[in-house]
């Protein structure tokens, strides 16, 4: 069985592109695997806290010597790593805003990419302390997005801060360069022909992708 964490960040509700996208390619995946567990968190609708300076302290005090006040601050991220931990596909509805990830979705990442559970830190390891501690996930990232040619070797490559910063942080979530799968809907504040071929192939995109994966993900025999 695959459990499916499913995540969506768009402020928009019903006429969210990236939701719109995220929904189809999960309903794809159940279409093959009734049976699968899909964990969801709408990190715009419930938008995840800050870290804060308790949040940082308790972080990096270790678990047992942890106090009630610690273990509180860190009750959020608890819930949303053990949602993490037991995820092997996650499926991202993201919007890009101001040529990056919404605010919620960096909150997200801010809490789940923590210390001890994410990470370790180990200054023996020279100039690069940090190893990542997950592994074997699979990322799904559906988008949408105003404008166009966002794409390596599009108009707007070099303003793309959303998929860069994505693939930097899937490795500290356990997922490696190669099973980060990516589609996006463009176009959206021109609208017209273009517009509605961009959805149109995002959306057989994401049907196919779910198919191949998870064939991928099948256990043999
Ligand atoms: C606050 C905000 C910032 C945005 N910034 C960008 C941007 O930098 N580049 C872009 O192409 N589109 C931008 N857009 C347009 C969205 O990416 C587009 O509307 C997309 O479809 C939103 O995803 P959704 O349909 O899932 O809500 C922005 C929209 C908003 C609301």
């Amino acid at each position: 069985m695959t459990t499916i964490l499913h995540l969506d960040a768009s402020a928009r509700s019903t006429r969210s592109l990236s939701r719109r996208l995220s929904a189809l390619f999960v309903d794809s995946w159940l279409g093959h695997s009734p049976g699968d567990r899909v964990i969801r968190r709408d990190l715009a609708e419930t938008p995840p806290p800050h870290v804060s300076e308790a949040w940082i302290a308790a972080s990096f005090t270790a678990p047992e010597q942890r106090d009630a006040a610690m273990r509180e601050a860190l009750t959020w991220s608890d819930a949303a790593l053990a949602e993490l931990e037991a995820a092997d596909l996650i499926v991202l509805g993201t919007p890009m805003y101001n040529y990056g990830m919404p605010s919620a979705l960096k909150a997200w990442f801010d809490q789940v990419i923590r210390i001890g559970r994410a990470f370790s830190f180990d200054l023996a390891r020279g100039d690069y302390p940090i190893e990542p501690m997950l592994g074997g996930k699979h990322l799904v990232v559906l988008s949408g997005r105003g404008e166009f040619g966002f794409a390596p070797g599009g108009i707007r490559e070099s303003l793309n801060q959303l998929d860069p910063h994505l693939a930097t942080c899937a490795g500290y979530i356990g997922v490696a360069p190669e099973a980060i799968h990516t589609i996006a809907i463009e176009y959206q504040e021109f609208g017209g022909e273009r517009h509605a071929r961009s959805i149109a192939a995002a959306e057989a995109k994401a049907i196919a992708l779910a198919a191949e994966l998870n064939r991928a993900c099948e256990p043999v025999g």
